[in-house]
């Protein structure tokens, strides 16, 4: 058998030249691994394989759908009801969706409080916001796939909104859908970009993300003008080599969500929602949870504010390396950091919890309460209709 591995080996390196591939490749596993890195560093690699689960779920679903808007509802019931295991694919890809955007908001928020989007990890971070863009655009598109009617009447609210900004607004808006409605062009379009455009971006931008994280391995505590610890001093201060060690924890985390990815799915599978109407609009509509902030925003300042804090808020989250200049990484030397950090999350979990709750009737301690549009509560008398 060895003697068969050998051969392969030398008939392999005489036409690639791997030799200083596996080297590198060694060298690289070997890297140290600072001693402050937790479970929470598991949460990178957990994304990757979920983004690689979802484009796997996502060209099987591919096999049976139909892009226009005749035919696409009917598909999905086909692949439903009918299609062994068709259910459970589709699933998988939308509870895939929800837990992506997640992690990948825990990741963030990870990078962050650590200080690891600092020099030199401008570019890692960069790379990771616009993964994010790209995550939000996945969500934003496969929405109306289904074409039921929370799909169609969703994507005819949030591609209304653009339509506000001054001069290009509205040919963003006829560019965005295709027309002047949300229609078949629109169905087609939307197709296009969530099965070939964002999922090409996505490859580049990860593979681009994971090589620099990768080349610069993970970042210290320490300031940014300081040097970076070599190996040796690592070590003495408790880093680990990656090999094993945090590769166990990273396929412990990955192993545990693909369990929880399974469990979800089973326990709570995808429905087939009423075949969208445009004649008649239903109430209560919203967009999937990761856009109920901006949404819930609309509603309280000028539509062309609305419309364009969401892209601001990304372009700032793009610049932060360089708009944060200080050196520190460590979390308990950038308290006001992470002050600004808690209250924008604050804020953003707010405005999202008004959105959910908005346009709903809830009974809280034996009173029911209509939340109107702004999602304030208004007490409903026992038999009056809220
Ligand atoms: C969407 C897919 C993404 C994938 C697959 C991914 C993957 C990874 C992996 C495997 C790591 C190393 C381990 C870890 O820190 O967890 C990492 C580190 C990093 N990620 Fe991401 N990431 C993604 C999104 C993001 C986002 C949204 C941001 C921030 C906006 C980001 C910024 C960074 C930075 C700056 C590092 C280096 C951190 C350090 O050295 O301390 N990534 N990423």
């Amino acid at each position: 058998m060895s003697k068969v591995r050998a051969a392969l080996w030398q008939w392999l390196d005489q036409r690639f030249h791997l030799g200083p591939l596996v080297d590198a490749l060694q060298q690289n596993l070997r890297k140290m691994v600072p001693p402050h890195v937790n479970w929470l560093f598991t949460l990178g690699s957990m994304l990757a394989v979920l983004l690689v689960v979802q484009l796997g779920t996502g060209v099987l679903l591919m096999v049976y759908y139909k892009s226009s808007s005749a035919q696409a509802h009917h598909s999905i019931e086909h692949l439903s009801y009918e299609v062994p295991l068709g259910w459970f694919m589709r699933s998988l890809h939308a509870w895939g969706s929800h837990l992506i955007v997640g992690l990948a908001l825990l990741h963030l928020m990870r990078v962050y409080v650590y200080g690891g989007y600092k020099k030199p990890r401008e570019l890692t971070w960069a790379t990771g916001v616009l993964l994010l863009a790209l995550l939000l655009g996945f969500g934003f598109t496969g929405y109306l796939l289904p074409w039921d009617q929370v799909a169609y009447w969703a994507t005819v609210v949030v591609t209304q909104a653009p339509a506000s900004i001054p001069w290009a607004g509205p040919w963003m808006r006829e560019f965005m859908i295709g027309g002047a409605e949300v229609a078949d062009a629109t169905l087609g379009r939307f197709y296009v970009v969530h099965v070939i455009l964002l999922p090409l971006l996505l490859l580049g931008l990860m593979g681009l993300h994971l090589l620099l994280v990768r080349r610069l391995g993970i970042s210290t505590l320490g300031r940014t003008d300081e040097p970076t610890p070599d190996p040796e001093v690592l070590r003495q201060q408790g880093g680990h080599a990656f090999v094993p060690y945090h590769l166990l924890k990273d396929l412990s985390a990955i192993c545990a969500v693909l369990g929880l990815l399974c469990t979800l799915s089973l326990l709570w599978p995808s429905q087939v929602g009423e075949p969208a109407d445009p004649l008649h609009t239903p109430t209560g509509i919203k967009p999937d949870w990761y856009f109920l902030p901006a949404y819930q925003l609309l509603k309280y300042v000028p539509e062309v504010v609305g419309v364009l804090a969401a892209p601001l808020f990304l372009l700032a989250l793009l610049l932060l390396p360089f708009l944060d200049r200080s050196p520190e990484r460590h979390p308990g030397r950038r308290p006001r950091a992470l002050l600004a950090a808690a209250l924008v999350g604050v804020f953003l979990v707010l405005l999202g919890g008004l959105g959910h709750l908005s346009e709903t009737s809830r009974t809280i301690l034996g009173k029911t309460y209509h939340f109107d549009i702004l999602g304030w509560p208004h007490q409903v008398a026992p038999g009056e209709a809220p």
